[in-house]
């Protein structure tokens, strides 16, 4: 069987920025807090006509550009901001990217896992003919309630990744692991547009899930500690990666020095500190941003921890290929955070709230910078428009 894996990877955020001091200031709270002990600086916020979908539509682009959509046979998106209970936020797509109809298309829930249940489903299909390609799209905005201890904790992105035989950016081994449990940490019911989330139960399950998925991953024949170059966990908030990797050495039984550590895992917080949490997203927004960042990692194997509330996570590796860095868009990226636009606290509060409340029919102001708009919800139909 060929080697399969990620051939290639793009993501997209918001137009809208909410700066995090400006949050401290006004919920009187400690600045250090959010930038020290959460690790977080700032966070995007979507204009009134972006939403997941336009996200994943711009986040999608650049790849189709690269590579067009021959050879794609399937398209698995990941959320657990859908817009619909029944029809795939994925199906939006087709007119905005000129998806061939021949494309098999679904989309996954299970918290900010299923992007990478997407990934091994994606392996799968690719093992059994390797001259389909897969397009996985994990897209999400991470939303609490307004003055809630998650609200800094915030944010939203799409990561875009093309699944292939012969991947020019990241080979997937075969070895995971895998751990599940039925766990009330995090959790949004159907009538709500906000996450509930028992803060500190949240933070202990991720923990535990994370060292016994490592132990699965460890009885399967998968590498050692000492063999991996770079860590890439899901990123709730920056320290969290800190906090899982300490609790990771505690788990194996070894100890490392902070330099260390900070080498191991620095890298791939780097974009989610400015983004914020983007739930399905954010541990591939972590796996650019290592690549963007870190020094040559041809031939090096990085370590993935997926964790979604609920809880299920997966512990898997890959090793990055020769050449991949002719493939990055490092300076697009970096412009693309760069390029939000500050949005003043009185804004934010508003606009949270709206989200809340939209009517079944509703046409949408231009307000995004955005390559993709939602343009009117008319009787509760949904029409998105290239800009
Ligand atoms: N200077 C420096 N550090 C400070 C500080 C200051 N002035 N004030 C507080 N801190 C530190 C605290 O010591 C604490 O550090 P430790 O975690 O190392 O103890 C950190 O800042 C946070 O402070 P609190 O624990 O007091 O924060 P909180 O109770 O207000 O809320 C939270 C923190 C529970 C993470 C909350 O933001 C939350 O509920 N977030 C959403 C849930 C979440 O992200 N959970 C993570 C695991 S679940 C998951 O990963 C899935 C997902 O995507 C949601």
């Amino acid at each position: 069987m060929p080697p399969i894996g990620i051939h290639d990877i793009a993501f997209a955020t918001t137009h809208y920025v909410l700066d995090l001091d400006e949050l401290a200031r006004y919920r009187r709270v400690d600045p250090a807090k959010y930038h020290l002990g959460l690790g977080q600086d700032t966070m995007s916020f979507p204009a009134v006509d972006e939403d997941i979908v336009t996200m994943a539509a711009t986040a999608a682009a650049p790849i189709l550009q690269r590579h067009g959509s021959d050879k794609l046979r399937t398209l698995l998106l990941a959320t657990e901001t859908g817009v619909d209970q029944s029809k795939a936020a994925a199906l939006y797509l087709h007119p905005l990217l000129d998806l061939p109809s021949t494309t098999r298309i679904v989309e996954l829930k299970q918290a900010c896992y299923s992007g990478t249940a997407a990934l091994q489903f994606a392996a799968g299909l690719i093992s059994r003919d390797p001259t389909e390609q897969v397009l996985i799209i994990a897209t999400d905005i991470a939303r609490y309630d307004l003055d809630s201890p998650g609200e800094p904790t915030q944010g939203a992105a799409a990561v875009a990744m093309l699944v292939t035989a012969e991947p020019a950016m990241l080979q997937l081994d075969s070895p995971s692991g895998v751990y599940s449990d039925d766990v009330m940490d995090f959790w949004r019911p159907n009538h709500r547009t906000t996450a509930l989330v028992d803060g500190k139960l949240s933070i202990s399950t991720y923990l535990d899930a994370t060292s016994r998925a490592w132990t699965d991953y460890r009885a399967r024949g998968g590498r050692g500690l000492d063999d991996f170059r770079a860590f890439c966990y899901h990123l709730p908030y920056t320290a969290m990666a800190r906090k899982a990797h300490d609790n990771l050495l505690r788990t194996v039984g070894v100890e490392w020095e902070p330099e260390r550590v900070t080498a191991a895992i620095e890298d791939s917080t780097r974009y989610n500190r400015l983004v914020g949490n983007s739930y399905t997203a954010s541990l591939y927004l972590g796996f650019i941003s290592l690549l963007d960042h870190a020094p040559d990692l041809t031939g090096q194997p990085v370590a993935f921890f997926s964790y979604g509330s609920g809880c299920v996570c997966e512990c898997f590796s890959g090793t990055v290929q020769p050449g991949y860095r002719q493939h990055l868009r490092t300076a697009d990226n970096k412009e693309r955070i760069a390029a939000r636009t500050p949005i003043s606290y009185f804004r934010y509060r508003a606009m949270h709230s709206d989200r809340a409340r939209y009517p079944s029919n509703l046409t949408f102001d231009q307000d995004t910078g955005g390559p993709y708009r939602l343009t009117e919800i008319i009787d509760n139909k949904r029409t998105y428009q290239k800009v």
